[in-house]
């Protein structure tokens, strides 16, 4: 399968990972970094053609999708297939794993990390030392052993026995993940704690990680990840103490009007430092499986001038809709992406492009993003709350091709996704203090 790729080995162990901030109110502006900046490690010089850019973007969007769909299904293969197999091959791990890079470092003396940030994500993890068959453009990797301040889970800790059963503790006193590739080969890894810094902030106690040590992604550039909220014991939400309640806060730069600049600064904003603007709408917490994600109540829907008839049918009901920021692209319900589409080409008034072979993209339109703008249709998405979301047509539409204009959504059979070009320019916040009501804050004039 598609694990079994050129580059020897298994998967990298995904690493679930706890985090106990000590405190949240130390927590800070985090600088997010555009995973296709100058900046990124993962930025990929011009040589790319505008046409291949947007492929890529297509082809990681659908992975995404793909893997979160069998993370929620409970197909995530023995609990650490960092994405579904089908598009891994393909795509590789660093072209799918998210839009956003944070950078933080663990241990002591510290050790600097590139992750991905995955606000609906369910583990956090990093590739740790020894790791033979790690490129070695990723430089220094985090080595528990070599730092003065890691310290491993007993069996018996509630950290360890929160892992999912059978994966965990094989004929050892330490916390161990194990888990088999597609081969059956077992690789493992060690639920660690350590000392955690961003942006030179520093948090001491228990910070436990997932650590993966024989496993050998190949172009590992970005060898971590930052989940946020996906999992009741292993992602951030759940794990804050009652006492420090949980709220974050993003925003998404991007710069319409000069779209090469790639190296707007994007934020993140933890605890007290998080901007709750806007209006709010409830979320809906919504397990599935082992895991769990916010869902907002999709109330409405305007294609240009018309209003589409969301039911329950076309939209899925409630917890069949959530924000995502790891990929692009927006992701309907095959129906309900039929309807924005269809509606879409009756608004604008355009001859749909015949779909050309092998291409990705669902509905485009002769000409450049230039010409068509005044034809195309604005949508605007609506939710619980009165709080409204207008997009701009650059969220909506790009051209993907010289010459070619498509739209920046696709069909899923699984849940509705809001993917980050909706998300541009806006400040989203999460209060996930309340139990009683959690909230999404939408703020469609500022950002940050
Ligand atoms: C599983 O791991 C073993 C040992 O690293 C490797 O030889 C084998 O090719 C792997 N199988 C797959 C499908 O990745
Ligand atoms: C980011 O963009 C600014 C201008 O907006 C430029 O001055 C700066 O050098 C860029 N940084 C990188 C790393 O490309
Ligand atoms: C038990 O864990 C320790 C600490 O990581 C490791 O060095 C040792 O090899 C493990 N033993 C077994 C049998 O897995
Ligand atoms: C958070 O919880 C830990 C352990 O339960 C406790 O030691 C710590 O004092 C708490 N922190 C705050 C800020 O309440
Ligand atoms: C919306 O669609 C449902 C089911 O097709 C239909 O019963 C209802 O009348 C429609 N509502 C409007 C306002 O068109
Ligand atoms: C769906 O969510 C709304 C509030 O957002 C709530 O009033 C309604 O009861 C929910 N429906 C179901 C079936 O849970
Ligand atoms: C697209 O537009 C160009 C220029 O207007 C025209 O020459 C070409 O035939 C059109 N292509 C299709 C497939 O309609």
């Amino acid at each position: 399968m598609a694990f079994a790729s050129t580059k020897s080995a298994s998967l990298l162990l995904l690493l679930f990972f706890l985090v106990a901030l000590p405190s949240l109110s130390h927590q800070q502006h985090i600088r997010l970094i555009d995973r296709d900046s100058p900046e990124s490690p993962l930025f990929e010089s011009s040589a790319a053609t505008l046409a291949d850019k947007w492929r890529r973007i297509h082809r990681r969007s659908v992975a995404y999708r793909d893997h979160f769909q069998a993370v929620m299904e409970g197909r995530r293969k023995l609990l650490s297939t960092p994405l579904a197999a089908e598009n891994l091959q393909e795509a590789g791990f660093d072209q799918v794993g998210g839009e956003y890079l944070m950078e933080f470092t663990i241990g002591t003396p510290p050790v600097k990390v590139t992750g991905m940030l995955d606000v609906a994500g369910d583990f956090i993890w990093t590739q740790c030392e020894p790791c033979p068959n790690c490129s070695p453009h990723l430089g220094p990797l985090y080595d528990p052993s070599k730092s003065s301040t890691s310290t491993t889970f007993s069996c018996s800790s509630f950290e360890c026995l929160a892992v999912p059963p059978g994966h965990v503790c094989r004929g050892n006193e330490t916390c161990r993940y194990v888990r088999k590739n597609e081969s059956g080969v077992e690789t493992n890894g060690l639920l660690i704690s350590d000392v955690l810094a961003i942006d030179g902030v520093t948090y001491f106690g228990k910070v436990p990680f997932g650590c993966g040590n024989d496993n050998s992604f190949s172009t590992r550039l970005a060898p971590a990840r930052v989940g946020l909220t996906g999992n009741e014991y292993f992602s951030l939400a759940f794990r804050s103490n009652n006492s420090t309640p949980f709220t974050f806060s993003h925003c998404f730069r991007k710069d319409f009007d000069n779209p090469s600049a790639g190296n707007t600064s994007s934020e993140l904003h933890l605890g007290k430092e998080a901007r709750l603007n806007g209006r709010s709408s409830p979320l809906t917490l919504c397990p599935k499986g082992r895991n769990r994600f916010f869902s907002p109540t999709l109330l409405g829907m305007g294609v240009g001038t018309r209003a589409l008839n969301l039911t329950r049918e076309l939209v899925g009901g409630n917890c069949s809709i959530f924000f995502t920021s790891s990929t692009p692209l927006t992701f309907l319900k095959k129906p309900f992406f039929d309807l924005v589409a269809s509606t879409v080409t009756e608004q604008a008034h355009l001859p749909e492009l015949p779909r050309r072979a092998n291409d990705p993209w669902d509905l485009c339109f002769n000409g450049t993003f230039q010409d068509l703008v005044g034809y195309l249709p604005k949508i605007l998405v609506s939710f619980d709350g009165e709080v409204a979301l207008p997009l701009w047509k650059e969220q909506i539409y790009a051209e993907v091709d010289h010459g070619r204009t498509c739209l920046l959504m696709a069909p899923t059979d699984g849940d509705n996704m809001i993917g980050t070009y909706f998300q541009m320019n806006r400040n989203i916040g999460y209060d996930l203090r309340r139990k009683s009501e959690y909230l999404l804050y939408l703020d469609p004039d500022h950002c940050g």
